[in-house]
């Protein structure tokens, strides 16, 4: 087992672990059987038999209404999404397949375990392969496996997929669900199995919990973060605020209360506004203008939930009798994790500051985009910044072993903000606005990860992209006020 992978490890590492006795067999802090999990460092277990994956286009043939609002989601694009496929392009060539191995057990798991996918690009690739997290990807997985690490905690795909077994009379598809089956259930293309694992969220915590490939560090944690916080003790789950429409969604947020069976949608509908707006681009671009539409209703939920997620409060700090900051308390009203979460060293969500004396001039600003699509050193943002050693600053995956800040707001949470304010003249009151502004990636890094497309993606062809436009932004919130500047 262990000399089968010899080739692939350059020998000069190989002395250097010898002679410093370090294991190649698996980090000191997470020491797995490397026999029990054959996909490490995926965690992935896969039930092989002649039962094999079903693509999504097969279930739609009876599950019309599930395939419709799954195929607008963030989970349909999970391995052509470009931005993913410039980071697992990088992550191929910096690292090799071991890392590579890990990105696919959880955006395109049934094409990994097949050993279909072997790196980017998507050329030759199966339906069910290009597919990502379809339909069969959840709906065959009928355990976990984290109960065999050192953390005993769901992360990096620990989820067992059975698609089927062989029995005497043949091969027989199994899906699992969240009903008592009845004996009409599959229409004779596959029977069902009652579990209760999809009505919890553990069944998302193992690909919503990424882990360093080697050094264990919790590069996302929205698991977690929703465990250990209010919504979790009240069993409002992943479901309850992302497999419902918006206001349901609200509801769920704002009441603790459960949706009904029958408000439960396979939206999947999270913050990726940018992903769902570029690949309704490629639908009209290729002629699908029914599969644009749902791309863009996507988006537009996307916008709306993250309009609907947080809060702004201003209010003056006096001393002396005189303004000499502003207080802007950042709240985290409605995300059933901290805001933002996962990919927090990529993702940005910032406030933008200006402050105007009655005459219209402006006083004080802070975190304007630049004309380069940057933000300026005074932004105060909300996420981390990755480390790999020494405080050199990472944004790749498998370089990043710690965060050297790590700065988003908890569930039902805020975080204080204070902006000193010099109120020089003859200024009588300051005029404030704040946004709470929010995009997928700084431009720059967002321009690297396009730039790493495998050549098989023709980002012209089919996104119409020359170049890198500048990121779209969403404000959140926005809120004015006005102070006089002494009292
Ligand atoms: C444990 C499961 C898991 C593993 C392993 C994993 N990812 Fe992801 N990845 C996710 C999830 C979940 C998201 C969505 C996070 C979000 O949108 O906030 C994501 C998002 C991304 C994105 C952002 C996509 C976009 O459109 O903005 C990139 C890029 C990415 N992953 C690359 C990788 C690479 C490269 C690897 C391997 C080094 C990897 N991922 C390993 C689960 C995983
Ligand atoms: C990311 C995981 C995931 C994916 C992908 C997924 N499902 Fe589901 N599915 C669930 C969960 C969780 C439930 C239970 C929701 C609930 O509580 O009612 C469910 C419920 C169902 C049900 C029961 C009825 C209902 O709608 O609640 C059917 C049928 C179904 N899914 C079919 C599909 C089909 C078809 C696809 C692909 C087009 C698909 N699912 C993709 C997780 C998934
Ligand atoms: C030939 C038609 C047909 C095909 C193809 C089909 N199903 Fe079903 N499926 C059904 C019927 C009928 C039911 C029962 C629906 C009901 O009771 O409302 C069902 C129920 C389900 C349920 C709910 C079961 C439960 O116990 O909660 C899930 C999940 C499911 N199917 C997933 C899938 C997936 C995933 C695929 C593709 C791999 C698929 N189905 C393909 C006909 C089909
Ligand atoms: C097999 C792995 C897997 C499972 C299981 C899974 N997810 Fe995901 N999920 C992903 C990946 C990978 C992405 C990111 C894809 C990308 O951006 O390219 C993602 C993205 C998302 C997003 C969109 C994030 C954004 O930025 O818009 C939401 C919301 C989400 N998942 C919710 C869920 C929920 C709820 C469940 C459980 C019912 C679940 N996921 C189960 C792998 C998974
Ligand atoms: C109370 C409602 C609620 C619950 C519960 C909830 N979420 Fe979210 N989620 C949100 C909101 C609102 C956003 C948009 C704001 C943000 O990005 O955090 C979001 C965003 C996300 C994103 C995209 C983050 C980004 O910025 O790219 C992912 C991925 C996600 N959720 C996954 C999950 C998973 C997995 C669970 C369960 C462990 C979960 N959510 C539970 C409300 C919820």
């Amino acid at each position: 087992m262990f000399l089968k992978h010899l080739h692939a490890i350059p020998a000069i590492t190989l002395l250097l672990a010898i002679l410093t006795g370090t294991a190649l067999a698996g980090s000191p802090v997470f020491n797995v059987d490397r026999e029990y999990y054959p996909y490490y460092p995926s965690l992935i277990k896969w039930n092989k038999s002649k039962a094999e994956f079903t693509p999504p286009s097969v279930c739609k043939e009876c599950h019309v209404k599930q395939y419709k609002e799954w195929a607008g989601s963030v989970h349909s694009l999970a391995f052509v999404d470009p931005i993913y496929q410039g980071e697992l392009n990088k992550a191929g060539k910096a690292v090799g397949h071991e890392v590579t191995r890990q990105c696919e057990g959880c955006h395109s798991p049934a094409g990994m375990v097949a050993g279909e996918i072997q790196g980017a690009g998507n050329s030759g690739l199966s339906e069910m392969a290009l597919a990502g997290v379809s339909c069969d990807i959840c709906h065959s997985i009928n355990g976990v496996t984290h109960w065999q690490t050192p953390s005993h905690e769901p992360e990096n795909g620990s989820f067992i997929l059975t698609p089927g077994v062989e029995t005497k009379e043949g091969i027989q598809l199994l899906k699992h669900g969240p009903l008592k089956p009845h004996n009409a259930c599959g229409g004779g293309f596959h029977e069902c199995v009652e579990s209760g694992l999809h009505l919890q969220a553990d069944l998302c915590a193992s690909c919503h919990q990424v882990y360093h490939y080697d050094a264990h560090f919790p590069l996302e944690a929205t698991y977690i973060e929703w465990k250990h916080g209010p919504y979790a003790q009240k069993n409002i789950l992943c479901q309850d605020c992302h497999m419902v429409d918006i206001e349901n969604f609200k509801r769920s947020a704002d009441e603790f209360v459960k949706p009904e069976r029958k408000e439960y949608r396979h939206y999947f509908n999270g913050a990726n506004y940018l992903l769902t707006y570029l690949a309704a681009g490629a639908a009209k671009k290729a002629g699908d203008t029914n599969h644009a539409k749902i791309l863009m209703k996507q988006y537009e939920m996307a916008v709306e939930r993250l309009k609907s997620a947080g809060d702004l409060e201003l209010a003056p700090v006096y001393r002396d009798g005189h303004l000499a900051e502003l207080r802007v308390r950042v709240k985290n009203v409605r995300a059933g994790h901290n805001l933002p979460t996962s990919l927090t060293n990529v993702r940005q969500m910032w406030l933008e500051v200006t402050a105007k004396d009655e005459t219209g001039k402006t006083v004080m600003t802070s975190g304007e985009v630049r004309n380069d699509g940057t933000l300026p050193d005074n932004a105060r943002l909300f996420n981390s910044d990755g480390m790999g050693e020494n405080f050199h600053f990472a944004v790749d995956p498998w370089v990043i072993t710690s965060f050297s800040r790590h700065d988003t707001i908890p569930p039902r949470g805020y975080k204080d903000v204070f902006y000193g304010i010099a109120t020089l003249g003859m200024a009588k009151s300051l005029s404030i606005e704040v946004k709470l502004r929010y995009r997928q990636a700084d431009q720059k890094v967002a321009e690297a990860l396009l730039g790493a497309v495998p050549k098989d993606i023709d980002l012209k062809k089919i996104y119409d992209l020359k170049a890198v436009p500048p990121l779209p932004v969403v404000d959140m919130v926005v809120k004015q006020a006005s102070f006089p500047t002494s009292h």
